[in-house]
């Protein structure tokens, strides 16, 4: 299982975003926080500003949608240039038939789901999808501590994909640094979103290294 990093974009300067992409090249994916003042309470950015980022960088997008009705606005976002679209179990009313829609439209298609919800009732949806993000801080906002009492969930959660035979990708996000980062690996996450530990140091692409070999070290025990 390979270790992927996703430095979101949500603590870089956002009057530079074509720079501040530029900075972690070598990244796996950019990580694009789409927050709508409702499903959470901060509003950030939508389709015109993920357009704008496709054409400027050739590192793939990871779009996580904190967002209501994502059924009605996802699709757009896989027209805008993303490879990843994550839209929040909470918050959707038909999951099974948005990530068809989603891979039909060519990206991978992702559910996360907030700390308190549970993994267990979405067990036999697994197959649907390509990633399942865990949050590991209450969405809304960058630079928050990260809740070690999610670890169980994510320990469930690979045991669960590891049963079913899925090849799919198990992310973790919030309060991702190389203090926590091992912690998320050994449970059994393999990708990674850091904000404030990437673009909150002085050297987002030092950073970006510096977590993947933490990772990968603990990955390896
Ligand atoms: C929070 C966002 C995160 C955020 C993480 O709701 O989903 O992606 O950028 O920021 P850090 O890594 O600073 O916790
Ligand atoms: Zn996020």
């Amino acid at each position: 299982m390979n270790v992927q990093i996703s430095p979101s974009i949500l603590s870089a300067d956002f009057a530079r975003l074509a720079e501040e992409a530029q900075a972690v090249d070598g990244a796996d994916w950019l990580h694009v926080d789409v927050m709508d003042n409702h499903f959470v309470p901060n509003l950030t950015l939508g389709v015109p500003v993920v357009e704008a980022l496709r054409k400027s960088t050739g590192i793939p997008l990871d779009c996580h949608l904190m967002i209501d009705e994502p059924d009605r606005w996802a699709p757009a976002y896989v027209e805008a240039g993303a490879s990843s679209v994550t839209f929040h179990a909470e918050a959707v009313s038909a999951p099974v038939r948005l990530a068809r829609e989603i891979r039909a439209k060519g990206a991978r298609a992702s559910m996360a789901l907030r700390p308190s919800t549970p993994i267990e009732p979405y067990e036999d949806l697994l197959p649907e999808l390509d990633m399942l993000l865990i949050m590991t801080v209450e969405p809304g906002f960058g630079g928050q501590d990260f809740l070690d009492s999610m670890l169980p969930k994510i320990r469930r959660t690979r045991a669960m994909i590891d049963r079913h035979g899925l090849q799919m990708w198990l992310q973790v996000d919030g309060g991702i640094t190389t203090q926590t980062i091992e912690r998320c690996a050994e449970a059994g996450a393999d990708m990674f979103v850091a904000g404030s530990a990437v673009y909150g140091s002085g050297d987002p692409g030092a950073a970006v290294r510096a977590l993947r070999s933490q990772a990968v070290k603990a990955r390896t025990h």
